[in-house]
């Protein structure tokens, strides 16, 4: 039985601005995850979730051996990847096997409701790993996060991939993206081996880590409200107005303060700059005519104000989590009251460590 493990996440600061190539943004990884793991089949595969139950995996001969048979299976992240490391492996001349893929997550309440942690994204890179290590590819892990993109763009083309890089590099990191329009282009007619191994093809993908704020402590809140961030990205996209690229200049200058105060460890810069996000994503969605801060996520982040420190929705937001950073003496019982009052739940989340050099 092999098995990977792939974490949540959460963005800090820089949403919407990173779907733009070479935009920057900062994440980080958290302690949970979710799990694949693979294992040998025997004359047939299947993939076992929560999400599909038992879903077996039908095969068409092809040239190389077995190819998945995408007409009986919805095509989803998981199924996209599958579909292209089968791709990379008949490439490298591994023969085929089959497999039984089953999937675990730690990214969900106990009813199944997700917290808005990167599922998809987490899903996507454990699939890479695991099946990875069941063929002995041997990815980088440069190239697992770049397979997993390729993988995620052909399903959500627009997705920055900024959720896969927390995933896959673990940490505290700052991310901006490669032009997706383009590498999805290229997959058309070329190999995956070639598109992985064209340094320009990755043109505006960068991935840095940085060092955990200094003196100051990380709480999550959820709002209990599941948020669709493949929708509220594409309403920004079409009610963007002239104001577009003075927000992508002001979210760059935001995510460049909030770097200089993680890698100097200075705490009121960092708050300064988280406060700022906040306020970017507010005149994003005012812009746009969209609720990013919803009235719930407004408590989550006026409470922390109060407090002396600095939140903000996490991701699209629209619902789902809510990221603070308080200072290291603040009453954090009397902010998880205040929240647990207002039907917000504290998420007990701690970074994951940094895993391998970016
Ligand atoms: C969603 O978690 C964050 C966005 O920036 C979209 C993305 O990065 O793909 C809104």
């Amino acid at each position: 039985m092999i098995e990977f493990r792939a974490h949540g996440k959460l963005f800090v600061a820089g949403e919407y601005a990173v779907v733009e190539p070479g935009q920057p943004s900062v994440l980080i990884a958290l302690d949970r995850a979710i799990t694949a793991r693979v294992a040998e089949g025997h004359g047939s595969g299947t993939v076992h979730s929560e999400e599909y139950g038992h879903l077996p995996l039908t095969w068409t001969r092809a040239d190389d051996g077995l190819a998945l048979d995408r007409e009986h299976h919805p095509y989803d992240y998981v199924m996209a990847t599958i579909d292209l490391v089968e791709k990379l492996r008949a490439e490298r001349g591994i023969a085929p096997r089959f497999h039984d893929l089953r999937i675990e997550s730690q990214l969900d309440d106990a009813s199944g409701r997700k917290f808005g942690l990167g599922s998809s994204a987490a899903v996507t890179v454990a699939t890479v790993g695991a099946l990875d290590r069941f063929y002995g590819i041997g990815l980088s892990q440069r190239d697992r996060f770049r397979v997993a993109l390729l993988a995620t763009i052909r399903v959500n083309p627009r997705a920055s991939g900024g959720d896969l890089a927390a995933s896959t590099f673990g940490g505290w990191l700052r991310y901006s993206a490669p032009d997706r329009e383009r590498l999805a282009g290229m997959l058309g007619g070329r190999t995956v081996s070639e598109v992985l191994a064209d340094a320009d093809a990755w043109t505006g993908f960068d991935v840095e880590r940085l060092p955990a704020p200094k003196d100051l402590e990380l709480l999550v809140g959820w709002t209990g409200s599941p948020a669709s961030t493949t929708k509220l990205v594409d309403v920004v996209r079409r009610h963007r107005n002239g104001g577009y690229p003075a927000f992508l200049d002001e979210s760059r200058t935001c995510v460049d303060d909030l770097t200089t105060g993680l890698r100097s460890g200075d705490a009121a810069q960092t708050l300064d700059a988280l406060r700022r996000a906040r306020t970017l994503l507010q005149g994003l969605g005012a812009s746009v005519g969209s609720q990013i801060e919803t009235e719930r996520l407004a408590t989550l982040c006026d409470v922390v104000e109060a407090a002396g420190g600095a939140a903000k929705p996490s991701g699209a937001g629209g619902g789902d989590c809510g990221i603070a950073l308080v200072p290291a003496d603040t009453d954090l019982a009397g902010i998880h009251r205040a929240w647990e009052a207002h039907d917000i739940r504290h998420l007990s989340v701690a970074v994951q460590a940094p895993e391998g050099s970016v």
